[in-house]
């Protein structure tokens, strides 16, 4: 199948919906074949029906993981290897709000988030580049944030674990570089996007979602919150061989905001 990613094999963390889910599909649609994993193991399994459905039987490939659990990964990688035949994409795309600020913010809350922002592309690129270093070229994405990069009053623990993202791509990148394999890393920064995230935001505020998302948009040079796609195309250029000289660099997919 002919594609910007052509013959590559891709897993994609956190893949049952939202971004993960976009970038799943649409790395499949530029010819990958795709192991979606998510904790939600039927949504993983519903995202890679759809990837088979518009893309052919054997495109796509679902997995139970939570990207907490080293024994999580170790089968995750198994699979691929069983599934896909190797790895050469990684996507560490899930990820949680964490709630609070400084002041409210229970130590809970805070560890529960670190585990799974951060924990989770620690061991999804530990685990991986063995793999990786088999099928080279290969390309690391971590979705951090806008967050990673501008800090908010109330959001220090979604705030630092985004920014821990930043700087772990970073290193990561480096060490492979410095290995002489040809696997890069890179990190993607969204702001605001139209996902199942921000109902917990809209949730919170306890008003209509259309409203959050007009006030979210003002925010927004660009004038409108994000679509998932927005997002995918980013990560499908840091995929593909289209950036094969870029690593250890952010991609801001922001809207602008950041230029302010
Ligand atoms: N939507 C936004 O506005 C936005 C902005 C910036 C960054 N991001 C980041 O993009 C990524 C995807 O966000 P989204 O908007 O699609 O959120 P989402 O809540 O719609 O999807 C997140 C997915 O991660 C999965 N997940 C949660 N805990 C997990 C675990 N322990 N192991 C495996 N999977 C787990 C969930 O089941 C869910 O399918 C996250 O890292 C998020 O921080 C989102």
């Amino acid at each position: 199948m002919a594609g910007r990613v052509a013959g590559k094999m891709a897993l994609v963390t956190g893949a049952a919906q939202g971004l993960g889910a976009a970038q799943a599909r649409m790395l499949a649609r530029e010819g990958a074949r795709v192991l979606a994993t998510d904790i939600d193991a039927v949504g993983a399994a519903a995202t890679a029906a759809a990837i088979d459905a518009e893309c052919g039987p054997g495109t796509g490939f679902a997995l139970g993981h939570d990207v907490t659990s080293p024994d999580d990964w170790d089968a995750a990688i198994e699979e691929a290897r069983d599934r896909l035949g190797g790895l050469s994409i990684l996507v560490n795309n899930a990820g949680v709000g964490v709630r609070g600020t400084i002041e409210t913010c229970t130590y809970e809350e805070w560890r529960r988030g670190f585990a799974i922002n951060v924990d989770g592309v620690f061991l999804g690129c530990q685990k991986a580049l063995p793999l990786m270093r088999e099928h080279q070229p290969g390309s690391i994405v971590n979705i951090s944030s806008i967050a990673g990069l501008i800090a908010s009053d109330t959001m220090p623990g979604y705030n630092a674990s985004k920014a821990a993202v930043w700087m772990l791509s970073k290193s990561v990148a480096l060490y492979c570089a410095k290995m002489g394999w040809n696997i890069r890393c890179n990190s993607v920064h969204p702001t605001f996007i139209d996902t199942p995230i921000l109902d917990g935001i809209v949730a919170n505020t306890g008003k209509d979602k259309s409203v959050i998302m007009g006030k979210l948009a003002r925010q927004i040079p660009l004038g409108r919150v994000g679509e998932p796609d927005d997002i995918a195309n980013g990560v499908l250029y840091l995929a593909s061989d289209e950036s094969k000289f870029m690593t250890g660099a952010e991609l801001k997919l922001d809207g602008g905001i950041s230029a302010m």
